[in-house]
Parts: structure tokens; C-alpha cells; sequence
């Protein structure tokens, strides 16, 4: 008699194969903690923890009123949004775009990096990123097929690839080369000159230039962060990847954008119509009103993420550990001396302070903890002496 699981449907073996979603792994012992109702600080997703504008959440429930918004979505995005897009990218980077054929409106931008990957990548080829890496990077090339070349990040280059170290034979082999400064986990940061170099490298080898710019609007001190598009060429090989989630805190609306290379951004068009309906309308809307915030709000929040920075760094220092300061985005990328995913799980349990375990970001980021400053600096130091109090009793887990 043949049983229930000799008839189980296996999913696809490159699903299989892939490991399982880490930052889900200690979700469940968070819960344990609070229902201990011991304080959980979650600093561990890169959510922001700050309410969404109310301006932004008008214009979504008046968005949401009209008869066209409330049926499926332009495909390629509205009108009106595209053109605010342009015109702000425009003011920011000086880098003119033709809204209908330069931009894309995605669902998140993590939606649009993986349906880069799946719009380009073949059996065999080749996707380059820097490593440790925003998980997707990865696994969006793995799950279409491809193989990743993971460039290293290392601290003695303040966490920047080396682009002269990738071997001729991956040149030739990459379709994709990622970019993403400021930088997701390492808070590392590059030049505009770092950006030509690429450019021209992916323009030798014909290699499409993914650049991730998430966090284009939280940089510290002066490293503002320059789009790839500013850089002469680009617009021949680069697509760019920028999202609401992060400088807006609307990372549960669920809205980003592409811009760049005419050809790539149809294609990721082409690919997206026939698996998705686009960008809820009214998001779109809501995505006008947070643009139109102006540079005020979007310095406020600069110099927030810059406030906590400057208390987190110096008091885990203090406690004895040695980070980079990190020269954007929205974390601290702390150097362990034990396992990361011990780290991470005894510090949750005994004081109820979350963060990420590095190997959650690659091989290459085992023996670093992620530290997102997603709490504001009263809930930062309540964590920091947690933290101290636990490297106390754990002497071992600080880096020497
Ligand atoms: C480097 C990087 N890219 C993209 C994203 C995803 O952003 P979105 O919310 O637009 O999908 C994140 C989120 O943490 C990120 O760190």
C-alpha cells in the first residue's frame, strides 16, 4: 500500500537546497522573552521603528477612495509618481530621467532585485556581490539557476570590494555585479571614483551594474552617497534600486523603484507583467506625498539614524569591542570572538536584546553580530547595558 508521503510533491531542489530565512530564527525565542515579560529591544530587523508621516497616510486613505485606484494598477506604474520620481532624483543627484522609459515603480525593492535575477540569470551564470550581503543578493541568482562569485568585505578596507581582485574567468562569466553603498550589513560606504571603476568594469566585460541604494539617504558626516547614475556611462549598464521603506518609514506599504538603463528596466517590465500587477495605486500616491517632505524631514531622519550611531559606537567601544564606525545606512557590524548564532541566542535569552547572527549575511559574515539602530538612544542604552552585562559573564564572546 503506498502511503501519504510516497505522494509528497517536492518543491524545486534549488528551493530545497536553499537554507531557510534566518532572520525568522530566533522569532520564536522572542516570544519566549516577552512572554516572560522581560523587556524585548529588538535590534535585529532593519525596520524602522519611527510611525509613517501622517501626511503619507492621508495620501494613501484619499488615494484609496478613488474608483481607479481600487482596481488593478497601471503595469508600468502612475504617471504622476514616475514624474515626482524624476523630479526629485533630478534636485538630489542632478541625473535627468525620462519618467516612461528610465523608471519603474516596484513592490519594495527587494521585489525588483530578485526579478532582476530572474529576468537575466541562465543555468551557469553569473551574479558578483559583495559579501557579507543583503540576503537576496544571493539568493535570488542561486534560486534562478546561477552561481554567485562573493567578493570579500573585509576590514582592513573598511569593508569595500576589491574590484581588482575578481578574476578575469568570473569577468567574463558574470552577467550581474551588485553594488550596495551604504552598505547592508557593514555600514561601509564608496566614492564616486569607486563607482566609475565599476562602471567601466562591467562596461569591458558587458555586465549589467546592479546598484542597491537603499540607504541613498542615510550617510553620516561626509560621506553623502552619490547615485551610480551620476557616473558618466552608467546609464549604458546600470540599474538602480531605491526604496520608501527605509528614509520614509513605510516599509509595510510595501513601495520602491528602479531607474536607469532603458533596456533593463523594460525587461524587468516584461518579466514583472507576466508575474505580478505592479504597485498598488494609492501606494503610489502615498509615494508622491513622502517625496514631497521635502529635504527637512529626510535630514531629520539622517541625523536620528547619525544621533544613535554616535551613542551606539563609542559605548560598545567602551564595553570592548571594535567596530567600524559605520559611514551609513543603519547598522553597526560588530566583530564576535564566538559562533554568531551563539551569540546572538544567549544574548536574547539573557537579557532580552536582540540582534543578527553575521552568518545570517553569508560564510563571510560568521563571527560579527548585526546591530540594526532601529530603537531611539534611551532604548540603545538600555541594550548597550545588557550587552555589557553579559560580555561580564561571557568574557569570552568579546573580540580581543
Ligand atoms: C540593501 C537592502 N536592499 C533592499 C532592501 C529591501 O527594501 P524594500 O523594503 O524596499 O524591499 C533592504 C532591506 O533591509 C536592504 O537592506
Amino acid at each position: 500500500m503506498k502511503l501519504y508521503s510516497d505522494y509528497r510533491v517536492l518543491p524545486s531542489l534549488r528551493l530545497v537546497d536553499m537554507p531557510p530565512y534566518a532572520f525568522g530564527q530566533l522569532d520564536e525565542l522572542k516570544m519566549e522573552v516577552a512572554a516572560e515579560g522581560k523587556e524585548l529591544i529588538d535590534l535585529s530587523l532593519g525596520s524602522p521603528d519611527r510611525p509613517t508621516h501622517p501626511t503619507v497616510l492621508k495620501a494613501l486613505y484619499d488615494g484609496m477612495q478613488k474608483l481607479r485606484n481600487q482596481q488593478y494598477p497601471i503595469f508600468s506604474g502612475l504617471p504622476a509618481f514616475k514624474e515626482r520620481i524624476c523630479e526629485w532624483f533630478s534636485a538630489r543627484f542632478g541625473v535627468t530621467l525620462d519618467p516612461a522609459t528610465h523608471v519603474l515603480p516596484l513592490i519594495g525593492s527587494k521585489e525588483g532585485i530578485g526579478h532582476l535575477a530572474f529576468a537575466y540569470i541562465q543555468e551557469g551564470d553569473i551574479t558578483i556581490t559583495p559579501s557579507p550581503y543583503y540576503p537576496v543578493h544571493m539568493r535570488a541568482t542561486t534560486l534562478s539557476g546561477g552561481q554567485v562569485y562573493e567578493l570579500p568585505l573585509k576590514p582592513e578596507n573598511q569593508y569595500v570590494g576589491d574590484l581588482d581582485a575578481i578574476p578575469e574567468d568570473v569577468l567574463i562569466r558574470a552577467k550581474i555585479m551588485i553594488l550596495s553603498y551604504p552598505h547592508n550589513p557593514t555600514g561601509a560606504s564608496v566614492n564616486k571614483a569607486y563607482l566609475k571603476k565599476a562602471v567601466d568594469l562591467c562596461k569591458r566585460y558587458n555586465i549589467i551594474l546592479l546598484n542597491d541604494l537603499a540607504y541613498s539617504e542615510i550617510w553620516f558626516d561626509e560621506h553623502k552617497s552619490s547615485s551610480i547614475l551620476e557616473v558618466e556611462g552608467a546609464m549604458d549598464v546600470a540599474i538602480e534600486f531605491h526604496t520608501f521603506s527605509k528614509t520614509y518609514n513605510m516599509a509595510g506599504m510595501r513601495l520602491g523603484f528602479a531607474c536607469g538603463n532603458p533596456e533593463i528596466i523594460h525587461t524587468l517590465y516584461k518579466l514583472k507583467t507576466n508575474l505580478d500587477y505592479g504597485v498598488c495605486m494609492g501606494i503610489q500616491e502615498a509615494g508622491i506625498a513622502a517625496l514631497n517632505l521635502g529635504d527637512d524631514y529626510r535630514e531629520e531622519i539622517r541625523l536620528e539614524y547619525q544621533k544613535r550611531r554616535d551613542y551606539l559606537v563609542p559605548r560598545l567601544r567602551n564595553i570592548g569591542f571594535k567596530p567600524m564606525n559605520p559611514k551609513g545606512a543603519m547598522y553597526v557590524w560588530v566583530p564576535i570572538n564566538v559562533t554568531s548564532l551563539e551569540f546572538a541566542t544567549k544574548l536574547l535569552k539573557e537579557t532580552g536584546v536582540s540582534v543578527v547572527p553575521g552568518v545570517t549575511f553569508g560564510a563571510n559574515g560568521e563571527g560579527h553580530i548585526r546591530i540594526a539602530m532601529v530603537q531611539d538612544v534611551p532604548a540603545l542604552e538600555r541594550a548597550c547595558d545588557g550587552i555589557e552585562a553579559f560580555c561580564k559573564s561571557h568574557p569570552l564572546a568579546l573580540q580581543v
